[in-house]
């Protein structure tokens, strides 16, 4: 049987390796399958690496200006091709037509962030008379490159997150050895096809597809990584944090975001974002709202509007544009997040909406009556399922939205000024969404957790901070004669 999308081999070294070994890739609404993909080996990845490797010089010494035209020439043929791009993702993450096509845009943005972010990258001067001993001394910092990094990326947002991490890392002058969720390898081979005609050099970007273990062991191991960068679940990042020994490490990772709203708002117009955050790619989203806390005054109404509104999503096949929903990742996702349910109602809770399989799609899923304590609150829930609680008080919602292990990003809907500034300075997260649901993105804030939720931050521009280290170069004007 023809594969809609071929065999993929190894992309290494500006070319297609063959693997020992090739696994098939089902698309996870249809069942069909769709490709077949190479799976690196120990030696496979040792190869990218050295490829990167040997690439690293090239593009330490390339100029500014080229690496940004390579990254702006990447996003023009991205854009040309969106909509093969976005079917694409259709296929292999079953995220819904219009999400992906939406996802494409961002990808573009992202790229295009990074070809003007390459272009200031800047140091400072450092007068070293202010201490004595150092008359006629002054100093200057320059940005270097880190080297080879390590991209391990996850199946949610397949193009977008990838150029998260290989647009600052080559806007910087690094070389990168990317692995790609094993779900969504396609986007991955597609990107660095794109590269390649964008005039990228060989070496510079390698993409091998790997069980995670084995790619987390080597690239950990290799003392010619100078650096991972991880977005995925909470267990592997910390257990590559571990392992990554004197390597830089940026992590992000899981979240249960949560979102307050205060008496005296606009509950329908509050309600209509939050289906999108709540249930936007069936949920699997690091910032998709999770946990609601809602003032009394305005919980039934909110339950209520919710309830009505997320009955007209449309759940279907991936590639139709008016479909809002369609299947989760894989088939056990279904069962955990169903196992999660059966705890939750056990111990009290209510599913107002939902909570079932629908032609294999999860239904969108309301909770309420939930205690704090259930997996359905304080785990990484990554699939379509709200719980709303009320709440007495403002006072009351930060310490609920504090008890959590995670801490990406909160948002809160309040009229009340004073309210919104103690929310920015109490909740514990990355990042504070006044007015918004925390489901808020775009692709040059610094974005990333604090507490479980990870280490450092993305966002084009702090992406490469973190993808660069500082020299200092000293200049005597008064050298001993
Ligand atoms: C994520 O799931 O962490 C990414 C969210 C986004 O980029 O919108």
């Amino acid at each position: 049987m023809m594969l809609r999308y071929g065999v993929k081999k190894l992309w290494i070294d500006g070319k297609w390796c063959e693997a020992t070994k090739y696994s098939q890739l089902i698309a996870p609404y249809s069942k069909e399958r769709i490709a077949s993909i190479a799976v690196a080996g120990e030696a496979d990845i040792a190869a990218a690496i050295a490829a990167a490797d040997r690439a690293r010089q090239t593009m330490k010494r390339m100029a500014a200006h080229e690496r940004a035209a390579i990254l702006e020439r990447v996003a023009v043929q991205l854009k040309e091709r969106e909509v093969e791009a976005a079917q694409l993702i259709a296929y292999e993450a079953a995220k819904p037509l219009k999400l992906a096509l939406a996802e494409i845009e961002r990808t573009v943005q992202t790229y295009k962030f990074a070809a003007e972010e390459a272009k200031r990258i800047y140091g400072e001067t450092i007068p070293l008379d202010a201490q004595r001993g150092a008359e006629g001394k002054v100093a200057y910092t320059m940005q270097e490159p880190l080297g080879v990094i390590a991209a391990i990326t996850p199946f949610n947002f397949p193009f977008n997150l990838v150029a998260h991490k290989v647009g600052p890392a080559i806007a910087a002058g690094n070389t990168v050895v990317l692995k790609p969720a094993s779900q969504t390898p396609l986007s991955a081979y597609f990107i660095a096809e794109i590269f390649h005609q964008a005039g990228l050099p060989s070496g510079a970007l390698n993409v091998i597809t790997a069980p995670g273990a084995v790619a987390g062991d080597v690239l950990t191991r290799d003392e010619r990584v100078a650096m991972i960068t991880f977005t995925g679940s909470e267990q592997i990042g910390k257990q590559l944090q571990q392992q990554a020994g004197m390597k830089k490490v940026v992590l992000e990772l899981g979240s249960n975001a949560a979102l307050i709203v205060d008496n005296n708002v606009n509950i329908a117009a509050i309600a209509e974002r939050v289906v999108t955050g709540a249930f936007a790619y069936q949920g699997q989203v690091c910032i998709a709202v999770q946990r609601i806390y809602v003032h009394e005054s305005s919980y039934e109404q909110l339950v209520n509007t919710l309830v009505e509104r997320s009955k007209q999503l449309k759940l279907g096949h991936p590639l139709e544009l008016e479909t809002n929903m369609s299947a989760l990742i894989s088939e056990r996702e279904d069962e955990r997040v169903q196992q999660w349910l059966e705890e939750a109602k056990a111990k009290g809770a209510k599913v107002v909406l939902g909570g079932t399989v629908i032609d294999g799609i999860f239904a969108p899923t309301i909770v309420v009556d939930a205690h704090p304590d259930l997996q359905i609150c304080r785990e990484e829930l990554f699939a379509p399922v709200v719980v709303i609680t009320a709440v007495s008080s403002m006072d009351e919602a930060f310490v609920q939205v504090n008890d959590s292990r995670y801490g990406l990003q909160a948002g809160i809907y309040t009229n009340d000024m004073t309210t919104a500034l103690r929310a920015a300075q109490q909740l514990e997260v990355g990042g504070v969404i006044i007015n918004d649901i925390p489901t808020f993105r775009v692709d040059h804030m610094p974005y990333g957790g604090v507490k479980s939720s990870g280490i450092g931050r993305e966002g084009v521009k702090y992406a490469m901070q973190a993808m660069m280290q500082l020299k200092l170069v000293v200049m005597n004007s008064m050298p001993a004669a």
